[in-house]
């Protein structure tokens, strides 16, 4: 049992997520390795629906502590103490896969492998090539793998018609979304090579047809623009551009349109959302692995 990892799960109200969300992720002695917070759906209470709140932490886990810390936080918000849920996951759990970052990666329903793996993919995956260190992005880090599980779990409630890849790496994202949907997907980036890549890339997995490299810093190009407005834009990128964009960003979303954001801190998330939320974008969900946080935005204020 000493491999396995833990879930703890409580479900709060809006208001109270970054109360519960510091009392577990900061349980002294505890690993905490990832953490997810989202709407339940048809869970409503005043001031919004419910919330649950996820975290996975490495052994040993101390049930008594996190039963403590979460009766704290309920006293520090004055309302009732949710109940905690604890269980033990599989050992082949994602996070598993996420950390230990060995290739091939599995996010969701994706495969993304180098050609040494090629033929190697489960039944029902979607596989994506792409070889490592070529430009940034082959799925192992936590921010491309926040994404892939954004862009995985979309995929099965949605189909998105115009997506935009802005800053696009070697192009694994724009890979997954031409994979998911099959409809035209402009991959852009502020680095020739990373354009370059992508464009081998689309053409190594047989995507070129729906992939447009674009060479851009931001918007700043007619291929982009004239493009817009996109029903879905994903941008790992860095806190700093990210904010610097966000106008742009919620200039070139369509309404009823959804934006991923990666490539933050967890330290930078209040300000970075802060600066989305000004442009009319409200989280919707929120996960975080290791230290790094993928944001999904939409237009529906919700607190
Ligand atoms: C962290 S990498 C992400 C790559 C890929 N999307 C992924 O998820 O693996 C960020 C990329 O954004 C590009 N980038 C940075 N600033 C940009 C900007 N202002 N406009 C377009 N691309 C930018 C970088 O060149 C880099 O390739």
């Amino acid at each position: 049992m000493t491999d396995e990892i833990w879930q703890a799960c409580v479900v709060v109200p809006p208001q109270a997520i970054a109360a519960f969300d510091e009392a577990l992720n900061e349980a002294p002695g505890m690993e905490a390795l990832a953490s997810s917070s989202f709407e339940i759906q048809g869970g409503e209470v005043e001031g919004g629906a419910l919330w649950k709140i996820e975290v996975l932490f490495a052994p040993p886990v101390d049930q008594l502590v996190l039963e403590a810390r979460v009766a704290l936080a309920a006293s520090s918000m004055d309302m009732a103490v949710p109940g905690l849920s604890l269980v033990a996951l599989p050992d082949r759990d994602w996070v598993t896969h996420a950390l230990h970052a060995l290739p091939p990666v599995h996010a969701g329903r994706f495969f993304v492998h180098g050609a040494h793996d090629r033929g190697k993919s489960p039944a029902g995956a979607m596989a994506l090539e792409v070889e490592a260190g070529r430009a940034f992005g082959n799925g192992k880090h936590e921010t491309t793998y926040g994404c892939l599980l954004a862009l995985d779990r979309l995929g099965k409630v949605r189909k998105f018609q115009r997506p935009l890849d802005l800053g696009c790496g070697a192009g694994v994202l724009a890979l997954a979304m031409a994979r998911l949907w099959r409809v035209p997907v402009v991959a852009s980036d502020i680095d020739p090579w990373a354009v370059a890549v992508t464009r081998e890339n689309s053409r190594g997995n047989h995507l070129h047809p729906w992939i447009k490299g674009v060479l851009a810093d931001g918007f700043a190009h007619p291929a982009l623009s004239s493009r817009a407005p996109y029903d879905l834009i994903v941008a790992n990128i860095l806190a700093r551009p990210l904010q610097r964009l966000a106008p742009a960003i919620a200039a070139h979303l369509a309404p009823g349109g959804r934006v991923v954001l990666s490539g933050l801190l967890a330290k930078q998330d209040a300000q970075v959302r802060s600066i989305y939320r000004d442009q009319g974008l409200f989280l919707r969900r929120r996960r975080q692995i290791g230290e790094w946080i993928t944001l999904e935005l939409d237009h529906i204020r919700r607190t």
